[in-house]
Order: C-alpha cells, then sequence, then structure tokens
C-alpha cells in the first residue's frame, strides 16, 4: 500500500513570502487567531524566537488537538494553543506585538467586531495582518474548465451556506482602516494549478465533501470522490498550461 503525502495546498504558498515580512522580530509575543491545525502559528514561533511566545486561538476542539501534536520548528518560540471562539469576547490573553490570521475572518458572524477585539489586545504600534480568500469568477485557463469550475462554486457555495462572507477579502483593507490601523502592506497574489504538478484539488474535494453534503451543495455520488483526481487529471491535460485557481488577499496594517 502507499503512503504517499498528499500534494500541499498551494493556497499556503503566499503566506511564508507575506508573513515573514510583516515585521515579526525575535522576542516578539504574537497571537494568531482561527490557527486550525496550528501551521502558520509553527511559522511565526520561528519568527518569535526562543525569547518569543506564541498564543494561537481557535474554536475546533479537534484542529487544536491536531495542532498541540504537530513537531515545532526548530528555534521556536513556546506555543499555547487555547480553545476561544472569536465571535464572542476575548478571553484574558495579554497584549500582543503582532496579531495574525489566515482564512479566518471570511467565516465569522461580525468580522469588524472581532477586529475592533483584536485591536483591544493590540500593543500600541503592533502590526495586524491576515490572508483572506475570496469567490472570484475563477478558475480560469486556456480554454473551459467544467469540472474545475464546478468543484470551485461547489466549495464556495458550501462556505456560503454556512454562513461565511466569500468577498470579504474585498473589505479586508476597510476594515482594518476603520478599525484605527494604517495599512502597511494590500496585495494579491494567484493560487495557480501548474500542469505536470500533482493536483491539490481531489484533496480539498474529500475534505470539504461532509460539509458539502451536510449543507446540501451536492452529494457523494455527484461529485463521485473515486474518479474525481482522474477526471481532474484528465481535464488539466485537455487544457494544458496554467490554471488560475483562486485568489490571496495579504493585508499587513499597523495599529496606531
Ligand atoms: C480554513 S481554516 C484555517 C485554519 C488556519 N488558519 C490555516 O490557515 O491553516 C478556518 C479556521 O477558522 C476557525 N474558526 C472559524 N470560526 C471561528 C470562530 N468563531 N472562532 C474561532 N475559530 C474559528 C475554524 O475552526 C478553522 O480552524
Amino acid at each position: 500500500m502507499s503512503h504517499q503525502q498528499p500534494p500541499a495546498n498551494p493556497a499556503n504558498t503566499p503566506s511564508q513570502r507575506f508573513f515573514a515580512g510583516i515585521g515579526i522580530t525575535p522576542g516578539m509575543r504574537v497571537l494568531d487567531v482561527g490557527c486550525g491545525n496550528g501551521d502558520l502559528s509553527r511559522f511565526v514561533a520561528a519568527l518569535a524566537g526562543p525569547a518569543g511566545e506564541v498564543v494561537a486561538i481557535d474554536r475546533g476542539a479537534d484542529s487544536l488537538a491536531m495542532a498541540r501534536v504537530a513537531d515545532a520548528r526548530p528555534n521556536s518560540a513556546p506555543i499555547d494553543y487555547r480553545q476561544v471562539d472569536l465571535a464572542e469576547a476575548l478571553p484574558e490573553l495579554g497584549k500582543f506585538d503582532a496579531i495574525v490570521g489566515r482564512r479566518v475572518l471570511m467565516y465569522l458572524p461580525d468580522a469588524a467586531a472581532t477586529i475592533d477585539r483584536l485591536r483591544s489586545i493590540a500593543k500600541p504600534g503592533a502590526i495586524i495582518a491576515f490572508q483572506e480568500h475570496a469567490r472570484a469568477g475563477l478558475p480560469t485557463g486556456l480554454s473551459e474548465l467544467p469540472l474545475h469550475r464546478q468543484l470551485y462554486d461547489w466549495t464556495w457555495s458550501t462556505v456560503t451556506a454556512e454562513g461565511g462572507e466569500v468577498t470579504l477579502a474585498l473589505r479586508l483593507m476597510d476594515l482594518l482602516k476603520t478599525a484605527g490601523c494604517a495599512i502597511e502592506d494590500a496585495r494579491c497574489e494567484a493560487i495557480l494549478l501548474q500542469s505536470g504538478d500533482p493536483s491539490f484539488l481531489p484533496t480539498l474535494a474529500r475534505a470539504m465533501l461532509p460539509r458539502m453534503i451536510e449543507r446540501g451543495v451536492t452529494t457523494a455520488a455527484e461529485l463521485d470522490p473515486d474518479t474525481l483526481a482522474d477526471r481532474i487529471d484528465q481535464e488539466r491535460r485537455t487544457v494544458g498550461g496554467t490554471i488560475v485557481w483562486d485568489l490571496a488577499f495579504l493585508v499587513a496594517a499597523r495599529v496606531g
């Protein structure tokens, strides 16, 4: 039986470049909000170094359990994973030099209210930086991509059905400005799928299938996970070239 690693999520590709450049330095106290399995928490912990400290919060007990057993990066700050609901008042967490989050604000019922609460626990001059994604009429490629398009629509429709705001990324700069932050960096990077690389999409579809079914967006029979990887591969081979799959919006701001 093969134990091949599934392809890495290409939506995380811009994160390292971006979060490495927002100004996190050794010794800082950093908060990662909606940390999930802690991938970004571990990255910022390495930036903060052994003299720093990271608090990583999420409401999901299963994600936090995964995060707590993952291997730390070398020379990292210790990470304190805590179960916190960002839609509610925050528990006592202390003040932070930097607050980061990736793909989390779009899931919150009132992102502006959460940003205000986060700002109140940011030290003066602290950095606040987010990576969010938006539904943006993709994917696009050299010719029609009906299966890729279908998967894209199912994915974003599921987020909408769950109450997520799929265009929040387009309001991210305004939200941070309204919260009294000065924008230091704002950019958007395309997430590309290259022909010849193993596709991440079957992994994404399998991970999202229970949510898609729960929300009535599609059925297991319609998505047919057993043949999906082959059908995606075939569509890519037929179309060739690069597929623009998604957009990552990356905004860093400083608290006044
Ligand atoms: C798409 S995942 C991203 C995880 C992680 N930031 C990453 O990029 O790998 C979204 C995360 O936001 C968390 N989340 C959603 N709503 C939340 C809330 N109200 N309070 C805390 N966490 C929340 C989910 O539990 C999930 O772990």
